[in-house]
Formats: structure tokens, C-alpha cells, sequence
């Protein structure tokens, strides 16, 4: 019998899916531009250029690295109540929301499935229809990027599952509205609401989980709490959904330096939420800044980010390629829609400076 190679034995529908396209990490953009490691000003992963708190550092320096997580998430949970104002029962963390993500697309989808997602929006939710088999419907958003509501629902048939949201959208920044959010619930679907940018809006939808046992909430300490690199969010949902996820997910998803750093975080919660404050600032000014400026139009945002809109797709690359030359990176995408567009991450007040500075002189 002739033998097959390793790659034949594939599951079909993933053997053809893409590679995620991730944003670099500073060595590899550094050296793309020629410039060292510390020269460069990264505003293109939404991440938080306070860094974590200085509590947090010290949590995982003093973790027991030796031992197993708690797979029930007993603490953690409990801290998370503390901060969001809702039951442990009610809350699920997960390396990054992320991997909530992935976990809700194995508990709800098969192939042949179909999952709705907003476009444009963040990527993710896309790169795990593929990977779970199940059938992507892009609903375009309107002009404002608001959520086209009868588009949704004309788009629902037998297979449809679950309905993604973004709010504050990434890379949009704008808000989905709470009637939006609970017309999306009418339709019995799971309706899953990513605040990933909640602490820079305020808006929350959480409380409705009480109502709804349809409705997942995610959120993230990787955006206001400064800890991408640990990889830790939560999900807030029906207590039974809740379950599920413990039942299916790695027992120790969440590692030991991931929750010391998290739990001093959420101690520590008013200094992180000072940086917010100062980010939030640093939004606006830029936003000001950039509406001052020819040639680009920033749109509102309720995130750490703002979209910017050229003239052209051609003016909006060439800005893309001459930033990063200079040592600043922003994030450009490939969709039709968005290809006059970058979506830069607020930073420090000097970055946002170096940014802005650039910005008018390539403009000029
Ligand atoms: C809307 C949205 N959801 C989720 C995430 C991922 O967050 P995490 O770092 O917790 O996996 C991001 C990250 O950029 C995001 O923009």
C-alpha cells in the first residue's frame, strides 16, 4: 500500500486554512527598519505603553512557577467578581480572550455551521470559523460602521449559531449600541459582545447576562492592564455556559504568572485605571491633532486606537511604508473596505508626538 504523507492525513478543512497575520514582535520590526530595538515606537497591537503594574511585576516574580494553576480558577474568579460586580459562577478566564474565543467555537460550532461576524472587525473571529469548518457570513457594516441590523437578520438560517460583536470595534471604534445588542439576543442566537477596549469606553453590556442566557461578554487584561504578553482574559455568561467551558478547556489554561500578575493587577486596579485615563487622553489629543491635518480623516473612537482614512489606498500605503521607515509602526489591512485606511494604538505622550510629527511631514 502506498504510503501517505503525514500532511494527507489533514483534516480536509484545515489543511487549507492561512496563517493568522499577527503583528510582529519589536526585534523583528526593528530590524526591518534598520533601527535598534529602542528606537522604535510599536503602535501597532493596541497594546498599553504604561506596561503592567509595577505589583503585577512583582506577583509574577514571586510566583510558585513550580506548581499547577487552579483549573477551577478559584481566586482569580473572585477577584474578577470583586471588579466586574457579577458572580464567580457567572465568569470563565482563558489565555487571553483568545482562547475564550477558540472555546466557544469548539462548544458551539461543527462544519456546515454558519457564524456571523460584522466586517470589518477583528480578524480573529474569521480565523476560527476556518479553522472550526464552519461557513463565515461577512454582514457588512453602514457607512458609520454601525451594525447593519436587518442584514443580520436576513442573513440567519437553521445552521446559524452564534453572532460576533466587537465593542468598542476593533479597528472602527465604535460602540454597538445596548437596543442593538439586545435586538441581536431577540434572535435567540448566542451573541457573543468582545470588550476588549471596555475600560476606555465604560460601555458594558454585562449586566445583561442576568437576562439573557444567550449573551457571552469577553474581556481582556491584555489592553488595560498591560498584560499581552502574560495572555489573560475573561468571559462573564449564563453560569450553565459557564460550566461547559470548564468542562471542555485545558485544565490549567491559565498560567501561574498569568493569574499572580491578574490578581495584582485588579488590587492595583486605580493605578491601571490612571494609565487608562491618560490614554483616553492622549485619544483625543491625537484625534484633535490629526482632524487638524490634510489629507487624513481620524475616525471617533471609544478604544486605545484610532482609524485613520486617506484619501486613497495609494496614500495610505505609501504612509504605512514611509512611517515604518522611520521607525514607526502602524497596522494596515487587506480588506477592500479598509484599504485607504491604518489603525494606529495610542502610545506615550512622546510617541504620539513622533507619530504625529511624521504624520505632517509625510502628509505635507
Ligand atoms: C476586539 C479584540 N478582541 C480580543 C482581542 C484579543 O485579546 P487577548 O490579548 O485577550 O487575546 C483583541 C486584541 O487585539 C481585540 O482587539
Amino acid at each position: 500500500m502506498p504510503q501517505k504523507r503525514a500532511t494527507d492525513l489533514i483534516r480536509p478543512h484545515l489543511a487549507s486554512v492561512q496563517t493568522y497575520q499577527p503583528v510582529d514582535p519589536p526585534e523583528v520590526l526593528a530590524a526591518r527598519a534598520g533601527i535598534p530595538r529602542e528606537s522604535i515606537v510599536k503602535l501597532n497591537g493596541n497594546e498599553n505603553p504604561y506596561g503592567p503594574s509595577p505589583k503585577a511585576m512583582e506577583a509574577v516574580s514571586e510566583a510558585e512557577l513550580h506548581i499547577y494553576p487552579d483549573p477551577f480558577q478559584r481566586r482569580l474568579r473572585a477577584a474578577l467578581s470583586d471588579y466586574t460586580g457579577l458572580a464567580p459562577d457567572n465568569i470563565i478566564a482563558g489565555a487571553g480572550s483568545d482562547e475564550l474565543i477558540d472555546l466557544l467555537f469548539r462548544l458551539f460550532i461543527e462544519p456546515g455551521d454558519s457564524i456571523l461576524d460584522c466586517d470589518p472587525t477583528f480578524a480573529m473571529y474569521a480565523f476560527c470559523a476556518r479553522v472550526a469548518g464552519g461557513e463565515l457570513r461577512l454582514i457588512q457594516r453602514g457607512e458609520l460602521f454601525q451594525i447593519d441590523l436587518d442584514a443580520v437578520r436576513s442573513a440567519i438560517d437553521e445552521n446559524t449559531k452564534i453572532i460576533f460583536i466587537s465593542s468598542p470595534n476593533n479597528p472602527t471604534g465604535n460602540l454597538a449600541a445596548e437596543d442593538e445588542v439586545r435586538a441581536l439576543l431577540d434572535t435567540g442566537l448566542i451573541v457573543v459582545i468582545d470588550e476588549a477596549y471596555f475600560e476606555f469606553s465604560g460601555e458594558t453590556v454585562a449586566p445583561l447576562v442576568h437576562e439573557y442566557d444567550n449573551l457571552v461578554v469577553l474581556r481582556t487584561m491584555s489592553k488595560w492592564a498591560g498584560l499581552a504578553g502574560l495572555r489573560i482574559g475573561y468571559g462573564i455568561m449564563d453560569s450553565g455556559l459557564v460550566d461547559h467551558i470548564v468542562d471542555i478547556k485545558s485544565p490549567y489554561n491559565v498560567n501561574i504568572a498569568a493569574e499572580a500578575a491578574a490578581l495584582a493587577s485588579l488590587d492595583d486596579r486605580d493605578y491601571l485605571l490612571g494609565n487608562v485615563q491618560r490614554i483616553v487622553e492622549g485619544r483625543e489629543r491625537m484625534h484633535d491633532a490629526l482632524t487638524a491635518m490634510d489629507g487624513v480623516k481620524p475616525w471617533p473612537s471609544h478604544g486605545n486606537y484610532i482609524l485613520c482614512q486617506m484619501d486613497c489606498p495609494e496614500r495610505a500605503q505609501d504612509m504605512f511604508d514611509q512611517l515604518a521607515s522611520r521607525g514607526i509602526f502602524v497596522r494596515k489591512f487587506g480588506s477592500d473596505r479598509l484599504r485607504d485606511c491604518f489603525r494606529v494604538a495610542i502610545g506615550t505622550p512622546s510617541e504620539n508626538a513622533a507619530f504625529l510629527n511624521a504624520v505632517g511631514e509625510i502628509a505635507r
